[in-house]
């Protein structure tokens, strides 16, 4: 990997942003949930879905040079969309994409951020100090309802 910048995504990102979600999600995912969940999950990552979640929530993608390999937002007061290329998974991208979103976070006053894991990233956030609050079963996808409180420094 060359050297990882992060930085707001935009209107340009979103056709790499939806292949990178599906991607994901088929590739990482599937060992959690069944296809079809799979394919549910996969659906909400078109363009246009893309698109709408950028106007209503700061995006931001992570970049190899000129390659978008991870993605996470901030909605309100909860993490949400991350997700790290899979062939650059376990290099601590999605540890610098949460060290990133907290302290966006931080700088917009949340003081405690929520998110709903996959079944897939439970361990990796509780590496991260995110807590279990509960797990949410769901047809469309089940996740674990989890927390951390961010600190001032
Ligand atoms: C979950 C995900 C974002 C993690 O990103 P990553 O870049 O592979 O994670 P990192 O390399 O930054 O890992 C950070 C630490 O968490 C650990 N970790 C990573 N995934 C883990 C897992 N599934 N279970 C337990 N620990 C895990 C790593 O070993 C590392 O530990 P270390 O600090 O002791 O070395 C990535 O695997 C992914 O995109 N998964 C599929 C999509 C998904 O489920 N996203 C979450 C949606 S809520």
């Amino acid at each position: 990997m060359d050297a990882l910048t992060i930085r707001p995504a935009t209107a340009a990102d979103v056709p790499a942003l939806s292949d990178l979600i599906r991607r994901t999600v088929r590739l990482s995912n599937a060992a959690d949930y069944a296809a079809p969940v799979v394919e549910l999950i996969a659906g909400n990552a078109t363009p246009d879905k893309v698109a709408q979640r950028l106007a209503e929530r700061d995006v931001f993608v992570c970049l190899d040079g000129a390659r978008i390999v991870g993605t996470i937002g901030l909605g309100g007061d909860r993490l949400r969309s991350l997700f790290v290329e899979p062939s650059l998974q376990g290099k601590g991208v999605g540890a610098r994409l949460v060290a990133h979103l907290e302290a966006h976070a931080r700088q917009a006053g949340v003081v405690e951020l929520q998110l709903s894991s996959s079944i897939t990233a439970r361990g990796f956030y509780e590496r991260l100090g995110y807590r279990l609050i509960r797990f949410e079963e769901r047809e469309d996808g089940s996740t674990f309802l989890m927390s951390k409180t961010l600190t001032s420094c």
